[in-house]
């Protein structure tokens, strides 16, 4: 048993500690918000937050993240940044078929943890791990530069 904390709700789960994180929140916790894209750290679909930081939930190992607090895309909007960039996302039809936006909002949630105000070059660094194959880039970057204005 491994215990873990997703989104304030502590819980016991039954999986191995090298089972990835990814699998546990989908597969045992039901939170089906994140996604599994490319399952080797390379797309982003998987982002999570765990104590604050983005990180690529698919090669995560769930016994690294015990005692530590994971926010996923279930709950990131009941965070200051993660409502204000949800709402740009929204506002500004960010979206197209949707399969990585939860990684994407979950990376610039944490960018404007880190960098209230980034410019285009603060953007493309955070942001540059998060694929979209729809292209959605450019509203992205306006998304984010329209939630940091909105605080
Ligand atoms: S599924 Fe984790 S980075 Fe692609
Ligand atoms: S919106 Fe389709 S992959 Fe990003």
């Amino acid at each position: 048993m491994v215990s873990v904390t997703v989104n304030g709700q502590a819980h016991e789960v039954d999986a191995p500690p090298d089972m990835p994180l990814l699998w546990v929140l989908r597969d045992l916790l039901h939170l089906t918000g994140t996604k599994f894209g490319c399952g080797i750290a390379q797309c982003g679909a998987c982002t999570v937050h765990v104590d604050g930081a983005p990180l690529r939930s698919c090669l995560l190992p769930i016994g690294s993240v015990a005692g530590k607090q994971v926010t996923t895309i279930e709950a990131v909007g009941q965070t200051p940044a993660g409502a204000r960039v949800q709402k740009a996302w929204l506002d500004l039809e960010v979206i197209q078929c949707g399969y990585c936006q939860s990684g994407q909002i979950m990376s610039a949630a944490a960018l404007l943890n880190t960098i209230p105000n980034p410019d285009d070059a603060d953007i493309d660094a955070a942001m540059a791990g998060n694929i979209c194959r729809c292209g959605t880039y450019v509203r992205i970057r306006e998304a984010i530069k329209a939630a940091a204005k909105s605080v």
